[in-house]
């Protein structure tokens, strides 16, 4: 079974020194080990791609070229529930193939990023042949320097320091609901929330929370009023709420997107809410509730 990290990571930890070290092995050997390990070089056209970012001596690359196999891009795809207008933003988008998928296959359009201008050509070429060209853009662009803020779903193959490297911006910048996805890397601490296995891959979907973090004045379904406080750490809420007359009772809690899902009380029985945190309020997911929380 093909393990797509230890594929990218043996092509991209120590990335410097791979080259010369690559280029005295030559061509023969980098080609050998590419189709030994079988993912970067599913066509002789790819392994001509990676072979063009290696020797170029693209030392500004922060991921090496692989490509994802067409069946983890369908789980990809399937996983951020990409549906017809979404904005796709596709991060390494190497030979386009993810956001040509989501055109082609879902109805998405997008922007796909990439500093290899080769690679950027062909992903050019096959929008063109896929009749996705007039809803896909593809640029020569540093990943890190794209405006993420638009997009409903961000599809990424990196490494998992770059990931790292993304994760402030991917929460500060995206809209709460927007997902992402991830091939082969996660995002340490912010645990994904649903992983799947494809094959040797791993496929990761985070849908970004909303901010649920602070003072909120709450009332219950019997009317009474308290105070809530949360801290989030990620998805994750916890806080309390102190009700007139009564004591503080702990409350914990998960965000998926807009959604929020509050236990109020440590015990069995105790009150569980099914809520959207949306414009400084949070109310009940079941209209026929009366709960409620504002700012
Ligand atoms: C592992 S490949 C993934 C390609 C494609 N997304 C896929 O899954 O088939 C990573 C890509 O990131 C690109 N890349 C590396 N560093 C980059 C950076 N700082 N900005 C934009 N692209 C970068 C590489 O050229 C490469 O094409």
């Amino acid at each position: 079974m093909v393990d797509d990290r230890r594929e990218i990571l043996g092509a991209g930890a120590g990335w410097g020194p791979w080259v010369p070290r690559l280029a005295a092995a030559g061509l023969t050997l980098l080609i050998g080990l590419s189709l030994l390990t079988g993912i970067s070089c599913l066509s002789l056209n790819q392994t001509q791609c990676s072979i063009s970012s290696l020797l170029n001596g693209r030392e500004d690359l922060d991921v090496p070229y692989a490509g994802t196999r067409p069946a983890v891009v369908s789980r990809m795809l399937e996983m951020a529930a990409v549906q017809p207008g979404d904005q796709v933003i596709d991060l390494g988008t190497g030979d386009g193939r993810i956001l040509i998928a989501a055109a082609r296959e879902r109805g998405a359009r997008g922007i796909g990023v990439d500093l290899d201008p080769a690679l950027i050509d062909a992903a050019r070429g096959a929008a063109r042949q896929s009749g996705v060209a007039d809803r896909v853009e593809f640029r020569v662009e540093n990943l890190f320097e794209t405006t993420l803020s638009q997009a409903d779903v961000v599809t990424m193959f990196l490494l998992p320091e770059v990931n790292l490297r993304l994760r402030p911006r991917l929460l500060g910048e995206l809209r709460p609901g927007a997902r992402i996805v991830s091939h082969a890397f996660d995002m340490g601490e912010w645990r994904p929330d649903e992983t799947a296995r494809v094959g040797g891959a791993w496929v990761y979907r985070w849908t970004v929370p909303a901010r649920a973090a602070g003072t909120w004045r709450f009332v219950g379904e019997d009317g009474r009023e308290g105070v809530l406080r949360l801290d989030q750490h990620f998805q994750a809420v916890s806080g309390d709420l102190q009700t007139e007359g009564a004591a503080p009772v702990l409350v914990t809690g998960r965000l998926e997107g807009e959604r929020i899902a509050l236990e109020i009380g440590a015990g069995d029985g105790e009150p569980r809410l099914a809520g959207i945190v949306r414009d400084g309020r949070i109310v009940p997911v079941d209209p026929a509730m009366r709960w409620r929380a504002e700012r």
